[in-house]
């Protein structure tokens, strides 16, 4: 897909992190961006920054996401793409002991509510997006939209403690190909970035040496991934007709140990 001013998008999660270096990074190529977020000062000044419109959206909300795509659709048409990069995480063991020997369990509260923000809050712009984009006329190839979403490494190798967000992120990558292939008729490709450990506000707000040892533990390059190169990948995703039903880490080859 030629990315220019012909085309609009719409990022969920766009006010922060990589959703934000995405947003950005579209823009620059001409592309009309939508923002989805909670965070409305953050979406509100990166949309005015951008020429974009933002949209503040819970993406577990059924009446958000669709006043979301209404709002901007009004504004910078019906999307071409969609970039799912809103989500959160948590670190609760399966089940433990207490110093004092009290025995808890991962409250299935907390295990839903990361379900529900990153594999049905994903599924749920994916499918209302693609019901959009089949109202596109296709262009010249035949294709009428790009859908991205966010993994995570975690989706593979998850830690102790992300039981909820590697099932939630193991639910987007398992789920790629199978939609993928559901929108292959109307010439929509899907494809989904497992990111490794990236320095998007979350990470950047940790102490020195906790950043200085995540870094170590990347074998090549012994940093964290910058926002601007999740984007890159994402643009290429976008750009490449032949990138489709693909789950791609990017990480510096980081493999994640237990803890
Ligand atoms: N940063 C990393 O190292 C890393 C690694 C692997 C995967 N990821 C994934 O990348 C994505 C983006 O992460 P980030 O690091 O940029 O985080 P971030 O916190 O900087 O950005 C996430 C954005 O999503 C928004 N959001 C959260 N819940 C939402 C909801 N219910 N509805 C709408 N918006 C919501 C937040 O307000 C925030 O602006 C997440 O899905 C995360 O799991 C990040």
């Amino acid at each position: 897909m030629k990315l220019d001013a012909s085309v609009a998008a719409v990022i969920t999660g766009g006010a922060s992190g990589l959703g934000e270096a995405t947003a950005r990074a579209l823009a620059a190529a001409g592309v009309k961006v939508g923002l989805f977020d909670l965070n409305e000062e953050k979406g509100e000044a990166l949309a005015r920054e951008l020429g974009g419109v933002f949209c503040k959206v819970n993406v577990t909300s059924d009446a958000d996401v669709d006043a979301g795509f209404a709002k901007s659709r009004a504004a910078i048409g019906q999307e071409r793409i969609l970039v799912n990069c809103a989500g959160i995480g948590n670190a609760i063991k399966t089940a433990s002991r207490s110093k004092e020997g009290e025995i808890k369990h991962f409250p299935l509260d907390a295990f839903d509510k990361i379900i529900q923000i990153n594999l049905v809050g994903t599924f749920r712009c994916i499918a209302k997006s693609a019901a959009g984009m089949l109202t596109l006329a296709p262009l010249e190839d035949g294709e009428r939209g790009v859908i991205i979403n966010t993994g995570s490494v975690a989706a593979q190798d998850g830690q102790i403690g992300q039981a909820a967000y590697s099932a939630s992120k193991a639910g987007v990558a398992g789920m790629t190909l199978t939609i993928a292939r559901d929108l292959s008729s109307e010439g929509v490709r899907v494809n989904t970035i497992l990111p490794g450990i990236f320095a998007t506000p979350l990470m950047n707000a940790a102490p020195e040496n906790v950043k200085a040892a995540l870094s170590a533990s990347v074998p090549f390059p012994k940093r964290l991934g910058n926002p601007p190169e999740f984007a890159s990948l994402a643009l290429e995703m976008c750009r490449n007709g032949y990138f489709n039903g693909e789950v791609v880490r990017l990480d510096g080859a980081i493999r994640m140990p237990p803890r």
